[in-house]
């Protein structure tokens, strides 16, 4: 087999495939080969240029006029025409929001937005996040185990996604469903008997979207991005356009929701599976803050971003013509010796931590960034003040196959109610 631009493909690079559990398992750890010996590779079952390495991906997040992020959100695997008439029939139009704008319309759009992402916007939803780990954690805490997944971690950044954007709060498990949908049927490889029933999952989803818009405009002055957005599209009709609210409207659910949640999920997996990481931590939660990002540079959320080539060009010294698709394995950035020392060593103490590129890198950094991590620190002050004894349930975790979003479906852990710290504080 031959690269786009007549190379052999090497025998790994053949068979990388993404969908597989050992990618699902552990990104950075299945493609140590690239990072370690071909960094930029092509993939004939992906039809994607691969890059592994911290540099080349910096550099592609830096250029978003040569590098263009209008595929971030595109089906990665096209579906058939059976589907495609399922969705036609919601009339889904899912178009540019920011992730997936180009310039010049993308910068204007996100500074118009950017206020309600502020430090001090922010803290209006400290309190909320607070008190809603609290009663989640009540719920369980004399259960002696507990699937942190379906029992917290999935609703409570629902919830706060929710409250952020200014949705009333829905049937929180359609909504699960429904974000799901949308991770599969933008990152994954549904099997064709399942397109069916994503895409009606899909289509509702973008029907549903539409309605709860239609009744923001009847209320603009209501909190919540959203109705900001709304308010600033009168301003600005030609900067936050219709098809933008719509879009974002069914979007930022999943954007603000799914990698939160596979986030936190993830980083404590990764604490339990270290217990003494975990005691130092619950011994000093002032060490929170820096795990939050050690967490999400060694097992973070979105394991790979997408860009598109817009012109002829190279990346480490390798040809990309312009069409190439892009997987940047974000996620296997995070594991470069050559910018992480010791990069497979989980160190809460890492002085460069946040040097991560899970949140992306550049002008379509992810503006939620702040919000995810003061909820990850909620969730973690919660959990290393009330349940420091808590460890890791034998289980074996599972992913929705995807190429992007990732966490365990489920997270089992258990502890010893009688051994409840707050039960001897009483
Ligand atoms: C963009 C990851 C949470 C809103 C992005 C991008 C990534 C990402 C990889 C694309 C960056 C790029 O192209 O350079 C994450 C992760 C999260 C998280 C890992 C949680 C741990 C959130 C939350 C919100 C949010 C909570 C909203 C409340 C956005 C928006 C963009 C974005 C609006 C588009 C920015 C632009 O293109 O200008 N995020 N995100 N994200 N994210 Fe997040």
């Amino acid at each position: 087999e031959r690269t786009p631009t007549g190379c052999p493909v090497s025998q790994r690079a053949a068979e990388f495939d993404p969908f597989e559990d050992g990618y699902q398992q552990d990104p950075p750890e299945y493609v140590r080969w690239a990072r370690e010996q071909e960094p930029i590779f092509y993939s004939p079952k992906l039809g994607y240029w691969v890059i592994t390495r911290y540099d080349d991906i910096k550099a592609v997040f830096r250029d978003n006029l040569t590098f263009s992020p209008s595929n971030a959100l595109e089906k990665i695997t096209p579906t058939g025409e059976e589907a495609n008439a399922v969705l036609a029939s919601y009339g889904f139009a899912l178009n540019r929001t920011l992730v997936n704008e180009d310039e010049p319309a993308h910068m204007p759009r996100r500074r118009a937005l950017m206020d309600p992402f502020t430090p001090e916007a922010l803290k209006h939803h400290e309190p909320l996040v607070r008190e809603l780990a609290r009663s989640y954690v009540d719920r369980f805490i004399d259960d002696g185990r507990a699937d942190l997944v379906d029992q917290m971690l999935w609703e409570i950044p629902l919830t706060v996604a929710l409250h952020f954007l200014g949705v009333p709060e829905e049937d929180m498990d359609t909504l699960r469903k429904y974000s799901i949908a949308h991770t599969v049927n933008t990152w994954g490889r549904p099997k064709p008997e399942e397109q069916v029933a994503v895409a009606h999952a899909v289509g509702n989803f973008w029907q549903y979207a539409g309605k709860v818009l239609d009744k923001m405009r009847q209320d603009p002055d209501a909190p919540g991005w959203m109705q900001y957005g709304i308010r600033k599209q009168m301003q600005h009709p030609e900067v936050v356009t219709d098809s933008y609210l719509h879009s974002m409207m069914m979007a930022g659910i999943v954007a603000a929701h799914e990698t939160t949640a596979n986030a936190t999920a993830n980083a404590v997996k990764l604490l339990l599976q270290h217990p003494q990481v975990w005691q130092e931590l619950c011994d000093d939660p002032g060490l929170i803050p820096n795990a939050v990002e050690e967490c999400l540079r060694h097992n973070g959320s979105v394991a790979a971003w997408r860009r598109l080539v817009t012109k002829d060009t190279q990346v480490g010294g390798v040809d990309l013509p312009a069409g190439s698709r892009l997987l940047i394995v974000t996620s296997s950035a995070n594991h470069d010796e050559g910018h992480f020392a010791d990069a497979d060593l989980f160190d809460i103490r890492r002085d460069n931590a946040s040097d991560h590129l899970t949140f992306g890198y550049g002008s379509h950094q992810c503006m939620g960034k702040n919000l995810a991590r003061m909820e990850m620190q909620i969730f973690l002050e919660e959990f290393t003040r009330r349940l420091p004894h808590m460890r890791l349930s034998e289980q074996r975790f599972s992913y929705v196959p995807n190429t992007s979003f990732r966490g365990p479906e489920h997270l089992w852990v258990e502890w010893d109610p009688r051994a409840n710290p707050e039960r001897a504080d009483a």
